[in-house]
Order: structure tokens, then sequence, then C-alpha cells
């Protein structure tokens, strides 16, 4: 994830408030695509569609609140199939803006933000344009995200491989030694 947004004190007064709540909080202990936690995912989606509305002149504070609460539903992942309704890419946006309503208020474009993330994969089209950033760097963020665990599972299995293999290679060598020490030992 990005952490930049750490640093970048316009940003922070747009969602400072938010952050403070234990809903939001609490997205730090679902596992996220697998490899991130929900928050870190969250916060990568509002401050990477944040800085898209400032280049392109749109409404930075929609789009930095809405991207922080796209998210805000509280199963695991794996949990998934068990939300009813129209399934989990349908429902989930729903239950996040249920669930953002009851810790701050919020303009129809933020609410829009928020249902129509999953556009794409749901049919209803975004009404404003920082709905329809938020739901491209929503998907950004989870094949960076995907990619990123990927890799590092790939780097770990390297490490532990060639691990393994010096390891043998180590155990060969000691045994080698040892058997040569035998043999000395032997003709000794
Ligand atoms: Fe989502
Ligand atoms: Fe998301």
């Amino acid at each position: 994830m990005t952490t930049k947004w750490q640093s970048d004190a316009d940003y922070l007064l747009l969602i400072e408030d938010l952050m403070e709540t234990v809903d939001v909080q609490r997205l730090e202990s679902f596992v996220h695509h697998k490899v991130t936690n929900r928050l870190a995912h969250s916060l990568s989606v509002s401050y990477r569609s944040y800085r898209w509305a400032k280049r392109l002149n749109l409404d930075t504070r929609a789009i930095a609140r809405a991207g922080l609460l796209h998210d805000l539903f509280f199963y695991e992942g794996c949990d998934k199939h068990e939300v009813g309704g129209k399934g989990h890419n349908y429902e989930h946006p729903r239950i996040a803006l249920a669930n953002a309503l009851k810790i701050t208020e919020l303009s129809d474009k933020e609410q829009d933000i928020i249902v129509k993330h999953m556009f794409g994969t749901t049919l209803a089209a975004p009404k404003y344009a920082e709905s329809f950033i938020v739901s491209l760097i929503d998907k950004q963020c989870s094949i960076m995200e995907v990619t990123g665990g990927l890799k590092d599972l790939l780097v770990n299995k390297y490490h532990t491989a060639t691990s393994f293999f010096s390891r043998r290679l180590a155990y060969s060598a000691a045994n080698y030694n040892n058997q040569n020490q035998s043999y000395m030992d032997i003709d000794e």
C-alpha cells in the first residue's frame, strides 16, 4: 500500500475524524485480498483516488472520505459466499454504505461512490466522475495487492528453496568431510 498519505496534511484533514472511529480502525483486523488488511486497502484506494481528484480538479473531500469507507463491511472475504441477497459483489457496497451512515453524514455523491465502486461486476453506472475514479482505483489497488502478494510468495518460496539447497549442500559437504575423516581414521 502507499504510505505517502501519512505525511499529506491536506489529505489527513479530510479523513481524520473517520480514522478516529472504532469502525474504521476495526477494518485493520480483516484480511483483504488474502494479502493485506481492509484498512490498508481502503487507505490506498482513498489516497490514490484523492490524488487523481486533485489533478483533475474534482471533489477531493468526497473522494477521500467515500474512498476510505467504500469497503466498510465486517466479514472475512472467505465468508463472502454466506452474505446472501444478490451476492458479495452486489451486497457489500450496500452494507458499507449502511455502516458508513452510522458514523458520518454522506452527500449523494459520497453515497454513489460507495455503492457504485464495484461497477463492472455490477451493472449500475456511476453518476459522478469521482465514483468512476474510485471504481477504477479500487480495481488497480486490488490487482497491485494480489500481484504484490504473489511476488512475495514466489520470493519467499525461492528463498526457502535456495536455503533448503544450501542446507543440503552444507550437509553433503559435512558428510563428505566426515566420511573422509572416518576413512583417514581407518587408514591410520
Ligand atoms: Fe469492495
Ligand atoms: Fe475495495
